[in-house]
């Protein structure tokens, strides 16, 4: 079975409440659970997680290097900023999937460059949670071509 570890960054634990015109009306939650739902019809096993930290999203990626088959990560903001995830995700030799509720290229400056997509084998973005349901739709054709 595939396992598949989804990593979601700051500020995604507050989905619901924040800036719904933006990210919609689903929480957290809800995302895990279509994720879970999704995993059960592909035949995969997930490991959801989110932190507010970055050094915690760091440390769970070098943990992944061990037992993971992929690796799908909405890194939130530290998208835009973070050279340590960028490093954190070159130690897998698994695809690593981008995913983003909203479409970043399409909204302020400062959010159009990702540190993730250079090692990205996929983006979805702009499409909410169903991103998240092609993410592991992706892994699971890439796995049996
Ligand atoms: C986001 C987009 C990022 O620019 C932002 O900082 C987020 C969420 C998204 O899912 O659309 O926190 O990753």
């Amino acid at each position: 079975m595939m396992r598949i570890l989804i990593l979601n960054g700051p500020n995604l634990n507050m989905l619901g409440r924040r800036e719904p015109d933006i990210y919609g009306h689903q929480t957290l939650a809800d995302i895990e659970a279509l994720c879970r739902d999704t995993a059960i019809r592909l035949g995969q096993e997930v490991d959801f997680r989110q932190s507010n930290h970055e050094g915690e999203l760091v440390t769970w990626i070098q943990q992944a290097v061990e037992g993971i088959d992929g690796v799908i990560i909405n890194a939130a903001a530290y998208t835009h900023t973070s050279v340590a995830i960028h490093d954190a995700l070159k130690l897998l030799s698994v695809p690593v999937i981008e995913v983003h509720l909203s479409n970043p290229k399409e909204r302020e400056a400062f959010r159009h460059i990702s540190y993730i997509e250079p090692l990205a084998a996929a983006l979805f973005a702009g499409e909410g949670a169903r991103g998240y349901v092609k993410a592991l739709e992706f892994l699971s054709t890439s796995q049996n071509p």
